[in-house]
């Protein structure tokens, strides 16, 4: 008999209703995607961070991008006040009961993501569907300190969110089935295309992006110039540069990510004492008053190896 889905496709059937989003993080992904969850979902959306300057951070970018939306006419001032209607930040986890989606961005340490989950659970319902955006972190780690470590899901958006058409669907060991069609019912309706991966270190694109990111950062270490490798794929049709792609996803969660790939495939990935002085640093980039990148801030960068 033919299968009526796609093998390892969830059923939609099985979806929970998602009525109120909890955004945990207000950093530029979390922001990012927590304005997504309004346009598209049009639900109440609340989001958190450690103090309030941070959550009026975010809730900032979220109503200047409204605005935006707004200024270029791709949503009506009727919606753009409906939507910043529906976004609200708080600091008190309790405004999170109510919530049937929570999902965190907050800094890529397992440690840290684990205490957030395990703090979290302690607020929402007991059928509240939690979802990862971690980039590479193991799913299943994650999720230790739940007591319901079935209804947690990776949810990994790309930057910029609004643009990048892909959402990596992670299906952890215990992840459930109702979680996994959960998750895929709401990336349909962010109008992104969804790919259910394996809970493997860097998933299916990072795992990509290490390694070419990672070769590109330790030719440089190993004495290449940073214009030649930047510009050695010029015509390749890649979007953007290497570098220039290592500073849109942040110099910090690149290192972090290339860490976590040379922690797991050791004699696949490099590790890159440089990326981690750039990201003290701050930029690898010079640009020019229009933003275009005129050369390259050299600053922090040693040559460790021939
Ligand atoms: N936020 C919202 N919208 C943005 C944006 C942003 N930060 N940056 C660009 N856009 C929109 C623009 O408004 C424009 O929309 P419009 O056509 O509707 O007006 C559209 O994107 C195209 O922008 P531009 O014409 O200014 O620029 P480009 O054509 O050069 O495209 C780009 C910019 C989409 C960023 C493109 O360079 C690109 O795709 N780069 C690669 C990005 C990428 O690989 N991302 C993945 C990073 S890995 C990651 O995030 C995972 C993490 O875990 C590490």
């Amino acid at each position: 008999k033919r299968a009526k889905r796609p093998a390892g496709t969830p059923d939609k059937a099985l979806a929970k209703p998602v009525t109120k989003v909890g955004v945990i993080g207000a950093g530029l992904m979390a922001s990012q995607f927590a304005l997504l969850f309004v346009r598209r979902l049009r639900v109440p959306v609340v989001i958190t961070d450690l103090d309030q300057a941070r959550v009026d951070k975010g809730l900032a970018y979220i109503r200047d991008e409204i605005g935006a939306l707004e200024a270029k006419k791709r949503i009506s001032t009727d919606e753009a006040n409906r939507l910043r209607a529906l976004v609200t930040g708080t600091t008190d986890k309790a405004d999170f009961a109510d919530a049937d989606w929570v999902i965190e961005a907050v800094f890529e340490e397992l440690a840290v993501k684990q205490d957030v989950f395990a703090e979290i659970e302690k607020h929402i319902s007991p059928t509240a569907v939690l979802a990862t955006n971690t980039s590479s972190l193991s799913v299943e780690k994650i999720g230790l300190k739940l007591e319901h470590p079935e209804r947690l899901v990776g949810f990994h958006f790309f930057n910029p969110v609004a643009v990048m058409p892909l959402i990596e669907v992670v299906n952890a060991p215990a992840t459930d089935e109702a979680t996994l069609s959960t998750a895929m019912v709401i990336a349909g309706k962010l109008r992104k295309n969804a790919v259910i991966t394996r809970d493997t270190p860097g998933f299916v694109v990072n795992r990509i992006l290490a390694k070419l990111l990672g070769e590109a950062m330790h030719a440089v270490d190993t004495g290449t110039p940073f214009e030649v490798v930047d510009h050695a794929l010029d015509g390749f049709g890649l979007p953007m540069s290497p570098f220039e792609l290592l500073e849109l996803v942040g110099l910090k969660v690149g290192a972090h990510v290339l860490d976590t790939h040379h922690a797991a495939f050791p004699d696949r990935f490099f590790e890159s004492d440089n990326l981690h002085r750039l990201a003290e640093y701050g930029t690898i980039l010079e640009r020019d008053a229009k933003g275009r990148i005129k050369g390259f801030d050299k600053g922090a960068v040693k040559i460790v190896a021939g």
